[in-house]
Formats: structure tokens, sequence, C-alpha cells
């Protein structure tokens, strides 16, 4: 969470950060700053916006300057206030600095401050790290470099920082424990951020900055070193793998809309290269040799956080009923306190979209310190998840920006199904029914292709429900992710209370809900069909509005219910994918009707990076 953006070098860095952190925004929105060198240092800060922020500037006048620190912000330690907004200086005002992360020993620090006379202005725990900074640098009269390094040091928590001096302003120096921080080489000038996005206008040449490391940026050069042993440290220099288009909204109204869309094209890419056409067999080059201790592991633990954990529960169906393997699906925030069984003889996935959310991070550590094999599921290219797992398979889903997932979680559901055909070979197992399955993993992007032909027709289903203050979603079986999923999806972007349910489970509590406000979402499918047809007879005997999305042609359908969505039939397995589109665009179209802000909805960021 928070966006970071840092620049030296030729260019007005105002431009350049503004920019940037309008790119990162997803990763939170609740205040901007900005702080630029200009005989001395020039900051500004406010809450809101970064398009707040970029008023405040050209009302302010901020000086023109080629090196700057911007940061867009969401709240972890005091309110989104003007003080509380990053950058924060220090009482002598030569040090600021952006921060990403908590400081959770950050009373123990400030108590420490105030015993030394230095009084912190602000709520957060961020303050006290540049003010631990400048007491270092004026106490014991040591380099800029230096004094961030000790300060580090003292510091328990994540962060990922980048930090300006008064008396050294032809440099910045970025640090990371726990939070991302990526940077870009360019001509003559260097970005660093917290993600790849604000770089790719600039330079396609990327370094990943690593746990306990700092690196320097003066005008023409940079060197890496680490925070403990203060060595250098030689990097590896990659390649941003996706194109400025791919991060334009390209006239849609919202990212959202634009990433829904794309997802004939998103899922035909998730599986590109790894289905060999002639022999129908799939290809993970990540996961080639890890198969065998895959197939000889006595448990298998799926763990992630919100859709994520959605997709990995669909992905838990598709293993244990192709390769017979015991599968649970854990959430990464759960597992990592929890004392759970992990072994030697354990296989931990661990899916994410971003490859950055903190509880799954930490779930990989602990079941990699227990002797685990953890293999990662990511969309991030070169994301710490990505780079902390042992084995892993990209999902290719292309930059998802609207912080409600849409396409990575297809793209998800789509790669576990991958997985758990490639063990069933494996494993020779399943052959007849694992053949149909890919054979109908190739029908996909047509049939979804079909599903988005719809989105009409269920724009105005939404618009007869924007005034509902509550939905129940339900499914049985391999609809029931879908339900919560939905659910989900609802509650995210238009504020609207919603649950998913096991459509049986109704009757245990919910059903108390159902009276003629409630509009009810079903998702019904092949499997249990007669029961859940009783289930929604049940929604009905009690006045509660039916919407039902299906695969399946029956006639008694439209008797039921106010509104059917139709989608194509295909594998029980992959139905999921096709179920949970139509319930994005429902989601998506109530939230515009009722004017919420789709691509940033309240409270929420893409990307969470605290525990
Ligand atoms: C946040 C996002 C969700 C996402 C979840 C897990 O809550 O808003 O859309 O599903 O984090 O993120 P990950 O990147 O690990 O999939």
């Amino acid at each position: 969470m928070c966006g970071i953006v840092g620049y030296i070098g030729k260019k007005n860095s105002k431009e350049v950060i503004l920019k940037g952190l309008s790119r990162l925004e997803y990763r939170g929105y609740d205040s901007a700053g900005i702080a630029v060198h200009s005989n001395g240092i020039n900051q500004l800060k406010t809450s809101g916006k970064v398009a707040d922020l970029d008023a405040k500037c050209i009302k302010e006048k901020l000086p023109k300057s080629s090196i700057g620190i911007g940061h867009t912000r969401w709240a972890t330690h005091g309110i989104p206030n003007d003080t509380n907004a990053h950058p924060h200086q220090d009482i002598t005002r030569n040090f600021t600095l952006v921060h990403n992360g908590i400081i959770e020993n950050y009373l123990t620090l400030k108590k420490y401050l105030a015993q030394n006379g230095i009084e912190c202005k602000s709520d957060t725990d961020t303050e006290v790290l540049v003010q631990l900074i400048s007491y270092i640098y004026n106490k014991d009269k040591i380099s800029f470099e230096e004094s961030v390094r000790y300060a580090l040091m003292k510091v328990v928590g994540a962060y990922g920082i980048v930090v300006l001096c008064g008396d050294e302003p032809d440099k910045i120096i970025a640090a990371r424990h726990g939070s991302p921080l990526v940077f870009g080489i360019g001509d003559s000038e260097f970005i660093i951020a917290s993600d790849t996005s604000p770089i790719i206008e600039f330079t396609r040449k990327i370094v990943y900055l690593d746990d306990a490391e700092l690196v320097v940026f003066t005008r023409d050069d940079y060197y890496v070193k680490s925070i403990l042993e203060n060595h250098i440290i030689l990097k590896t220099v990659n390649e941003i793998q996706f194109s400025l288009n791919q991060i334009e909204k390209n006239g849609y109204d919202h990212f959202m809309l634009k990433e829904i869309n794309e997802q004939s094209n998103s899922i035909a890419e998730s599986m590109r290269g790894r289905i060999i056409i002639d022999e129908g067999r799939i290809k993970l080059g990540g996961l080639q040799e890890a198969i065998q201790d895959i197939l000889n592991a006595k448990r298998i633990i799926i763990t992630a956080c919100g859709t994520s954990w959605h997709a990995s529960l669909i992905g838990s169906f598709v293993i244990e009923e192709l390769v017979r393997i015991p599968v649970n699906v854990e959430y990464a925030s759960e597992f990592r306190y929890r004392e759970t069984i992990v072994g030697p003889d354990t296989v931990l996935f661990a899916i994410s979209q971003s490859g950055e959310t903190a509880d799954t991070l930490a779930a990989i550590k602990k079941a990699k310190s227990l002797g685990a094999l953890t293999i990662g599921v990511v969309n991030v290219v070169g994301s710490s998840i990505a780079r902390e797992t042992d084995h892993g398979v990209y999902i290719h889903a292309g930059p998802e920006i609207g912080v409600a997932s849409t396409k990575a979680f297809t793209s998800q559901v789509t790669v576990l199904n991958l997985i758990a055909i490639l063990l069933a070979q494996a494993k020779d197992r399943n052959i007849k029914e694992v053949a149909n399955l890919v054979n109908d993993l190739k029908l996909l992007p047509e049939k979804v292709e079909l599903i988005l032909k719809q989105s009409k027709k269920i724009k105005s289903i939404a618009d007869n429900y924007i005034d509902a203050e509550n939905f129940l979603y339900l499914g049985r079986g391999y609809q029931f992710p879908v339900a919560l999923e939905g659910a989900l999806k609802l509650k995210e972007i238009s504020y609207i209370h919603a649950e998913g349910y096991p459509a049986a489970e109704m009757k245990h509590g919910p059903i108390a809900l159902i009276d003629e406000n409630m509009p009810v979402v079903f998702i019904v499918n092949e499997k249990g069909y007669e029961k859940i047809i009783s289930n929604i007879q049940e929604v009905r005997a009690r006045g509660g509005k039916v919407i039902i999305v299906t695969s399946i042609d029956q006639e008694e359908l439209h008797e039921y219910s106010s509104h059917v969505i139709h989608v194509p039939s295909i594998h029980q397995c992959i139905l999921p994918i096709l179920t949970t589109i139509p319930l994005q665009l429902l989601a998506y179209y109530l939230a515009k009707a009722k004017g919420c802000d789709v691509d940033q909805p309240r409270n929420l960021a893409k990307s969470v990076t605290v525990e």
C-alpha cells in the first residue's frame, strides 16, 4: 500500500513525480505529498488525491527542481489529513522522507526521541524514522548515508523509504525491507518507485531492490549496499515486460471495465504456449522441476488473500478432483499465526495478483522456514512473491489497475486448472476427464466473448437494484467460491452489503434476512440442480427477488426468477470463470449507477503491503 516515487535527473521532477503517483494511486489515495530540492527542501502535502496535490503545487508555485520525492497514502497510523500525509520532515527541516510499510517499534523510538528533546508532530510511525535519521546525523556527525543506515538498523517492521537531505542536494537514498521498491535506469536519470508503472515512460531498464538493501543515487551513478554489512551488492538489470498502452484506459470509463472486457485475451495469454496442441498435454516451465515433489507431497496448502483466496478455493476443488491429493486453502493472515502442520512433505502454493501482499509473503516465509516447498502463482513479474518462492507460474494477465480484481481472478483460475491438469497427467489419472477439460479450456476465450456481449442486458438488470441495501449470493460446489467472489466485488465497489454463502447454508442463518427487499443471486450449474431449485423456491416463498446466473437452458428458471443471465456451458472445473464475469459486470454497473468511484473505492488499496 502507499505509492512512492523518487526522481533524480534532468527533467522537472514535479512532472515525473505527479504522473508517477497517479499511476500508483491504486495503492492508496487518501492523501498525497511531494518534496523537491530547490535552495533547501520545499514540500507540499494535502489530504485527498494526487489531482488535489497537483492543484496545490500550481497554486503554491512549487519551485522547479530536477530532484524530488512523492507519496500517495493509504492511512495506517493517523487519520488522512495534511499533517499525517507524507513526506515527513525532521525538526531541523534538513531531511524529508516518504515511507510505505509500518514501523512496528515506533512508540519505543518515539519515546527515545522525546527523552532526547525531539517531539513528533504527526500521529504517524513514519515521522519517527525521519526524526531518528536526523538525530543520529546531528549527534554522531556522520554522513547522510550512514545516518540512514544506522537508523534503519534500529527499526523493527516493514519499510520502503526514499529520503532527501538538504545538506546533500544531489543525492537520493532509498531502502527496502518488506515493502517493494524498484528503480529505473534512464539516460542520466533514475526513477525509483513502488512498482514499475511510473518507470516505463522513461526506461525499460529496471533493478529490483531486495530486503535489507539500500541504494544511493547521485546525478550520474548509483550503488546498492547491504544495510547490515555495508558492502556493495551487484544487482541484475532487468527489462520491463509490459507496454505503456497496457496501463492506459484506452477509451474505457474505468480500468475495471477495461479489464473485464480484456478477459478473453488475458485468459488466452494465461494459456499461451502452455497447451501442447497435438498431445493435449500441459507444459509449465516454472513447475517442471517441482512436479515429482508435488506428487509426493502429503499435503498441499494453497494460501492467498481476498479475490486470490476465492480463486484458490476453486483451484483446490480442481486439484482434489483431478489429482486426488488433499488440499487445504488458508487465508495467509490466519495461516501465518496458526500452529499449522507444515513440514518438508508439504507443498505451499501462494496465489497473488500483485505478488506483494504482506500476509501472503509472510506465509511463504513461514512455510519455507518449516521446510515446505513453495510455489508462486503470481501476475506481477519480478514481484516479491515471485522472487521469494522456490518455483512459480506467472498468470500473464497483464497489468491490472482497477482496485477490484477481475481479469487476474479468471487467469488465476485458468492457471490453477493448468496446474491440476499437469499433475493429473503426470500421475496418469482421469485421462479422459482431463482430455475433455483441455479441449474446453481452448474454447474459453470465445465463450468469454459471448458473455461480454450481454453487458447491456446486465446493465439494465443492475438498474433495478440501485436502492438495494443488501445482496445475497448463493452457489453450490464449484459455484460457491463464485458466490463469494460476486459478493466481494459488489461490496468492494458499490458499498452495498453483500454475503456469499453455500446455497444450502442459507437455511442456517441468512434466510432470516430474506424479505421483498433482498435480491438473491443464484449461480446454478448442473451438479446439485434439483437442490438449488429448492433453495430458489425457499427464497421466493419469502418474497426475495431472484437473479439467476446459469449455464443451464431450462425454461423453469425464467419462471422462478426476475432475471436470468445465461453463460455458455463448459467443463465444470472452468465454469466458474464464465459465471464470475456477469457478476463482475453486475457489480460494476451498480457501482457506476450509484456514482461510486469504481477504480478507487473508499478505504481499499490494490496492493496490501501491511499486515
Ligand atoms: C487487496 C485487493 C484485492 C486482492 C487482495 C489480494 O485486498 O484489493 O483485489 O484480491 O488484496 O491481493 P493479491 O495481490 O495478493 O492477489
